[in-house]
């Protein structure tokens, strides 16, 4: 087991419970980083029938968080807080709840209509959408003061990654007692004061997204080529520095002089790329069913599976021994 010092300490506040409802890739993960912290967890899934799994799933979480020194207690024990029910009643004593289920507009409205009627006025309600502004989620809602949009970075419960996002009517004091929630959930919460769709990473991720695209489907670089680029640039400093201290390290006025020129060159498409389209109708969903934009095999899919959750832990320390304070 790595050093216990650096452990995510559950405080008092942190013992009060909380939801989660969805419990496909985020949701356990959510769960899983929610109970580490202290949280009685009452977790609401469609397939209850599943519950004997997802059980495992997080508890082989909690065992690869303690054995990487990010759990101090036992996984058994912390996991016995764990209620996983298809009922929304049993939510009740629950302060926040987080929705993670599809990214669907629709079926996000509906899970939050019926969080609205089965859970007391005062329990914080946040949605873990990638893109969907939140304003849009509280039109027609009972008490949208205390809709947020909570937005978590897989794997939740090794990344120190939390947008807590204002939609129009949300309440700030609401959002602020959620961003003092997480600091004790061993995050370092962003909150976005105005809503946005895509709010921050998404928004800059999905601008390279589509830049990556541009150079492969006309013809500059292969897929490898871009990932390795990339990888060895921006990957190398953006864990220390994000864009804006970046620039003051390397000098801002080139920043500028290359702004003019290269701009007006960027792409602005709006629509999805071909490559994109086609690589989804093919079926292709990534290591999840080892089929992407690269070929895998059943077991190398599993290998980068495994490489992703290490390499995790490992930045994790990384940015823990470079923190965003140092002056
Ligand atoms: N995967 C990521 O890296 C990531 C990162 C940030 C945010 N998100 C967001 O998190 C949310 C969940 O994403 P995911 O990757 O876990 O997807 P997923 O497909 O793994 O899980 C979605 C889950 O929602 C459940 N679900 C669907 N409708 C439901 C309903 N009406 N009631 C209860 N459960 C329902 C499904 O059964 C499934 O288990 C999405 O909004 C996604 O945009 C995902």
């Amino acid at each position: 087991m790595k050093a216990a010092s650096k452990a995510i300490r559950p405080a008092p506040a942190a013992r009060t419970p909380v939801g989660v409802v969805g419990l496909g890739l985020m949701g356990r993960s959510i769960t899983t980083c929610l109970l580490a912290a202290g949280h009685p967890v009452i977790a609401v899934t469609r397939s209850v029938a599943r519950r004997g799994g997802i059980r495992r799933q997080i508890g082989a979480m909690l065992r690869e968080m303690r054995s990487e020194g990010l759990l101090r207690r036992d996984p058994n024990a912390v996991l016995k807080r764990l209620t996983v029910t298809s009922s929304y009643e049993d939510l009740a004593p629950a302060v926040l709840v987080c929705e993670s289920i599809v990214e669907d507009f629709e079926t996000k409205r509906e899970v939050i209509a019926k969080l609205e009627e089965t859970l007391p006025k005062s329990t914080i309600i946040g949605t873990n959408t990638s893109a969907i502004p939140v304003t849009l989620l509280q039109k027609d809602t009972r008490n949208p003061e205390r809709i947020l949009g909570i937005h978590w970075a897989e794997p939740a419960h090794i990344t120190r990654f939390l947008e807590i996002i204002c939609g129009e009517r949300s309440k700030l004091a609401n959002a602020e007692r959620v961003a003092a929630l997480a600091a004790r959930w061993g995050k370092e919460p962003t909150l976005v004061r105005k809503d946005i769709r895509g709010f921050i990473t998404n928004r800059i991720m999905y601008a390279m997204l589509r830049e990556a695209f541009f150079l492969v489907e006309n013809g500059y670089a292969t897929p490898a080529d871009v990932d390795r680029s990339v990888r060895n640039d921006l990957g190398w400093w953006i864990t220390l520095a994000g864009p804006f201290r970046f620039m003051d390290l390397t000098g801002i006025p080139a920043y500028r002089a290359v702004m003019e020129d290269l701009l007006p060159e960027l792409d602005r498409s709006v629509t999805v790329p071909e490559l994109m389209r086609r690589v989804v109708d093919s079926g292709a969903q990534g290591v999840a069913n080892a089929k992407g934009f690269y070929e895998y095999t059943p077991a190398g899919a599993k290998r980068w599976e495994k490489r992703f959750v290490q390499f995790t832990y490992d930045i994790r320390r990384l940015a823990r021994k470079y923190p965003e304070s140092s002056r």
